[in-house]
């Protein structure tokens, strides 16, 4: 190690140790420089952080250029410089833009959502979700009347349908789901929003839509388009590579958008805003985006069909599979070989939800497990 220091040397065995796990599975292919440059993987880290589904790709080149050329911006307040990423997502969902609310991350509109709708009464919604709205909505007293999945893993519609009363704000739906990934089938997801919206506000978390690969598959923006009471957020933090610069948007009927406008304190920045736009245009990421998580999730599907375990199907970038160890313990084995796995997901607690990586981060990961539970 003479002339190393600790650091360096951890950090080229990492790298080495992602190279050698990728060629043992047999994924020779690495990024080109030009890739590199335009795509800007995130570097191997002594730690794998495949804990918080995040896009292990971008900002992109032309993301960063458009925020380092408006840096000088940044003595300004963003909303007069909304306007026309406001116009380019109004013309993307096919709404006018009086019905889209900017927000610094959709967590900022869920927690607006359940401040604005939850109190005084109860919101439903299955577990294991995304907890962002109801965490948020308790601490203002509002009950959540929790549903569990189906024993197919999916949020029990019927069931929630059922527990709709007088005392029912809001319904959150989250499709795909985190932590199992899945999808409900488009007809039902539908009707059930048609039905449900008209006894009170259905909210659809659509924060995986881009990665769903069922052909034509429903956003609920259509039915916000036919007036229904029907909240829909989105993200570009997951496809898009955005998580650390925070940018989101709820999309409803004026009447609603307006008063939840009203509640946002975590608008969204200058440079956010500059980002944002310039993600919409970057067709070229967008896809190189999309094509890489696939093929990091078959890499984590062929490595838990080869082990035998049983595990979800995904339309996002993770996947939910049946570790039969506990989590809290097989969370620590897997950070002993310098792997972050997800939090636990109770009742699941011997389920793992893992997001996907580079593919070197991926073969590090499969190896890892293999250790770990081989
Ligand atoms: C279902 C779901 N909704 C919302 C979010 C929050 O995303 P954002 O970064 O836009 O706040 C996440 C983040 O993981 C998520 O999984």
């Amino acid at each position: 190690m003479e002339g190393l220091s600790r650091r360096t040397w951890l950090k080229k065995a990492t790298l080495g140790g992602g190279l050698a796990a990728l060629a043992s599975q047999g994924v020779i292919t690495s990024l080109s420089a030009e890739e590199r440059r335009k795509f800007n993987p995130r570097p191997l880290e002594d730690v794998i952080q495949l804990s918080s589904n995040e896009n292990p790709f971008g900002p992109s080149e032309s993301m960063r250029e458009a925020m380092s050329s408006h840096f000088d911006l940044g003595c300004r307040y963003p909303w007069k410089y909304n306007e026309e990423l406001v116009e380019m997502i109004s013309k993307k969902e096919g709404v006018p833009a009086d019905h889209i609310v900017m927000v610094a991350g959709s967590t900022e509109g869920l927690k607006v959502t359940g401040l604005t709708f939850g109190r005084g009464g109860e919101i439903i919604s299955c577990a294991p979700t995304f907890l962002a709205m109801m965490n948020y909505a308790e601490l203002w007293d509002t009950e959540i009347n929790w549903v569990p999945l189906n024993k197919d893993h999916d949020f029990d519609l019927e069931e929630i349908e059922k527990r709709v009363s007088f005392e029912t704000n809001l319904v959150f739906l989250c499709n795909p789901n985190n932590p199992t990934g899945k999808l409900l089938p488009a007809d039902k997801v539908k009707d059930f929003c048609k039905t449900v919206s008209q006894k009170t506000v259905v909210f659809s978390d659509e924060a995986y839509y881009d990665y769903i690969s069922e052909p034509n598959y429903p956003s609920m923006v259509q039915l916000v388009k036919e007036g229904y009471d029907v909240i829909v957020s989105r993200t570009f933090s997951k496809v898009y590579g955005l998580a650390g610069i925070r940018l989101g948007y709820l999309i409803a009927k004026p009447e609603i958008a307006k008063k939840l406008s009203e509640r946002v304190v975590a608008n969204t920045n200058i440079m956010a805003i500059e980002a944002g736009k310039a993600a919409l245009k970057d067709d070229e990421f967008y896809k190189f985006s999309l094509d890489q998580t696939v093929k990091a999730r078959k890499m984590i599907t062929d490595t838990l069909d080869e082990m035998n375990l049983e595990y979800l199907p995904s339309n996002t970038n993770f996947v939910f599979f049946h570790s039969g160890r506990d989590i809290t313990k097989l969370n620590e084995q897997m950070l002993a070989k310098g792997v972050r796995i997800g939090r636990p997901f109770p009742p699941l607690n011997d389920w793992c939800r893992i997001s996907t990586g580079t593919l070197e981060e991926t073969a590090m990961f499969n190896q890892a497990l293999k250790e770990v539970l081989g």
